[in-house]
């Protein structure tokens, strides 16, 4: 499965690029910047001082989300139950490796990172972590089903390249596993991921960009199953869907993947959608994109 290259990224952290997915593991501006704008801010992680919380980290890859977790739960006290769940064991070795990747946290990550390549597993008095390796279609069944997360952390490739994970049917045992008031977080702004999750009963809101223009308007997802309006606080980083979002999910890219069976092939799950796209009445992301003046939506690359 993996034919992995090292790639520096513009901030001066490293990551890797996967000859199979053809796709970089972040964004060219930057591993370490991606993780806190993408994934550890909008986590509002201080709401969990003192406390314990329940975080799923899915597509672990070099560990990056979880060891950014990991290291600011370690400053403020907090009790961590960890679960991820990744298909290949290379880039955590390569993190292991990677004196550069090791000094980015205090040094207690580096010894959960040990455990969990060597045991698959850490446990202390504050963090439970385990990575359950293997396809994460199959894996995410063996999550006992009483535990509900706080956080749950979606980064697998983009959806053309790997949309195995961000599948209806997929999306849904995700969507199970969230406690009502937990944050689903992922750096897609797709709109068939969005409205999958919408249609999984969720809100949806997007994770602002410190600047907004018309080639990134977007730095993800946030998806809650109940969130009270009059706590969307304007010092958040994330925030209602603009008009220009909403609209997008009224073209054809919010038809979902589909993976009934959650064991198709790439080829087979992106073939359908296009089938569907081809009879639907929706109309097209092109007359969306020229209306509103875009030339791309965020991705990785
Ligand atoms: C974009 S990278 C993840 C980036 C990661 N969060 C990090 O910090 O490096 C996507 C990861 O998803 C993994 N992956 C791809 N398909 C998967 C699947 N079906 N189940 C579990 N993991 C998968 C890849 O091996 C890769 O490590």
């Amino acid at each position: 499965m993996s034919e992995l290259i090292e790639v520096l990224t513009k901030d001066g952290t490293y990551s890797l690029r996967s000859e199979f997915f053809q796709e970089n593991f972040h964004s060219s501006l930057g591993a370490l910047e991606e993780t806190k704008i993408k994934f550890t801010n909008p986590s509002h992680l201080k709401r969990f001082k003192g406390k314990s919380l329940n975080v799923l980290d899915i597509c672990f890859g070099l560990g990056y989300n979880s060891a950014s977790l990991l290291n600011e739960l370690i400053k403020q006290e907090s009790y961590l139950n960890l679960y991820a769940l990744e298909i290949d064991k290379k880039p955590l070795e390569y993190s292991l490796r990677s004196k550069s990747f090791l000094k980015l946290w205090v040094p207690k990550v580096q010894e959960i990172f040990e455990s969990l390549y060597r045991n698959d597993y850490f446990e202390d008095q504050f963090f439970k972590c385990g990575v359950l390796w293997g396809d994460a279609r199959e894996e995410i069944n063996t999550i006992p089903s009483g535990i509900k997360f706080d956080l749950i952390y979606l980064d697998g490739f983009s959806p053309q390249k790997c949309p195995h994970v961000w599948t209806l049917e997929f999306l849904s045992k995700v969507t199970e596993k969230l406690n009502p008031r937990g944050y689903l977080i992922t750096y897609s702004s797709s709109a068939a991921v969005r409205k999958t999750l919408r249609n999984l009963g969720l809100e949806i809101f997007n994770i602002k960009p410190l600047f907004n223009d018309k080639t990134c308007w977007s730095k993800g997802t946030i998806a809650i199953a109940k969130f009270e309006k009059n706590n969307l606080k304007s010092n958040f980083n994330f925030e209602k869907l603009s008009i220009m979002e909403e609209e997008h999910l009224l073209t054809k890219a919010s038809i979902p993947y589909r993976d009934r069976d959650l064991n198709s092939s790439k080829d087979d799950i992106i073939k359908k959608r296009l089938d569907e796209q081809l009879f639907s009445n929706l109309g097209s992301s092109k007359e969306w994109r020229k209306k509103w003046g875009m030339t791309k939506s965020a991705s990785k690359g």
